[in-house]
């Protein structure tokens, strides 16, 4: 099913060959624009998420500035924890914050099962107004959280180091953990497809922390809830798979699901695509910090990235992790330039 007028990075979704290698970054709109820093002065983080104008408008911001082949809807991957039952806050400097953790059966009792359109009307009214912007221009992606990095949020109450609390969960109430992770993922399911019901023409499901998993509680705890996240997702759209330090579980990240697989930097890319087979795309996987150095670093990397790919169709160029808040804009440029002139095959 070739459709060959489609965009590259559809077109690199399902495997196609490009006329280059289409690019677009985790966090493209955020604090390292100073666009973006403008309207943060007038409305919380939250605020902006929750205004589709504004989230439309920040959505917007890096698609001119950097000619990327892809927009992300501007939301975050814990709001859909807030109408399941779980206040959240941004605390100034400490990140989020969840003040009432779930941490036994009572509490996961409690949680709700979300009506998308109901219970979050912004995300969808703001991918229906990107769409309308964009114009075809470039194609929309919506994403989530996978179970995993969700219930981890959830049961620490914040970003955690060790994991312990959600482990200790894992280990010694598995029935707890079972729960939680099923109405999670039911949770999830619905806010996906929300989504491309919206217009969201690919989807990407984070599992940021699940790379501090073994390879057999992956397989026991997490890969059966993000499977069924995965296969509960409408076949319309491409899924990108994504976590970080998870180059011992690239295989299992596989069979759970997804059209692409995201890796970060910490594995080479050629040795993971080749592990994980030729019949999935592959995205990534750029060193964020290498955006901090000079344009001469940064085209070697490009260089390097685009060579252990070795032309294949179904790559798409990222970064490893999402762009830091200090990063030079005009590096940012640069890199977008170089990704695609150095694989134009025009
Ligand atoms: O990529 C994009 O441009 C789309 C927007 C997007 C945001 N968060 C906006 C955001 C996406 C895709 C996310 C995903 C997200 N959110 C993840 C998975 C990706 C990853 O980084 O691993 C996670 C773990 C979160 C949770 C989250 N949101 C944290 C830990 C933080 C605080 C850390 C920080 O950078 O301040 C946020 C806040 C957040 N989400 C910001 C943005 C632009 C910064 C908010 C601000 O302006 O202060």
């Amino acid at each position: 099913m070739t459709r060959r007028h489609d965009h590259p990075f559809l077109m690199a979704c399902r495997r196609e060959p490009t006329d280059y290698t289409p690019i677009w970054l985790m966090r493209q709109a955020g604090r390292y624009m100073k666009e973006y820093r403008a309207l943060r002065k007038k409305y919380s983080f939250l605020e902006m998420c929750k205004n589709p104008e504004l989230a439309a408008e920040v959505t917007l911001q890096p698609v001119g500035k950097l000619k990327v082949d892809a927009a992300i809807i501007f939301a975050d991957i814990l709001l859909p924890l807030e109408p399941m039952g779980i206040p959240l806050e941004f605390a100034k400097d400490e990140g989020p914050v969840f003040r009432e953790p779930i941490r036994e059966m009572k509490d996961v009792g409690k949680l709700r099962i979300i009506e998308p359109e109901e219970d979050l009307p912004f995300l969808p009214e703001a991918i229906r107004i990107v769409r309308k912007e964009l114009d075809g221009k470039i194609p929309l992606i919506g994403f989530s959280g996978a179970p995993f990095t969700l219930a981890s949020y959830i049961v620490e109450g914040g970003h955690s180091k060790n994991y312990i609390l959600t482990k200790g969960m894992m280990y010694q109430d598995p029935s707890t953990w079972k729960t939680l992770m099923e109405k999670l993922s039911e949770t999830l399911v619905r806010y996906l497809n929300a989504q491309i019901h919206a217009g969201a023409q690919a989807l990407q499901i984070f599992d940021s922390w699940v790379g501090c998993l073994s390879p057999s509680d992956y397989e026991k705890y997490v890969l059966p809830y993000s499977k069924r996240v995965m296969d509960g997702v409408e076949k319309t759209v491409p899924l990108i798979h994504f976590a970080t330090s998870s180059s011992t579980l690239l295989e299992r990240m596989k069979r759970a699901g997804g059209d692409v697989i995201g890796v970060d930097w910490r594995v080479d890319l050629g040795e993971a695509w080749s592990r994980i087979g030729y019949n999935v795309a592959i995205q990534g996987n750029l060193d964020p910090v290498i955006l901090m150095s000079s344009g001469d670093l940064i085209g070697k990397e490009v260089k390097r990235i685009l060579d252990s790919a070795q032309g294949r169709p179904g790559h798409i160029f990222n970064l490893g992790h999402g762009i830091l808040p200090d990063t030079p804009v005009e590096n940012v440029v640069a890199l977008v330039e170089m990704v695609h002139e150095y694989s134009s095959k025009g």
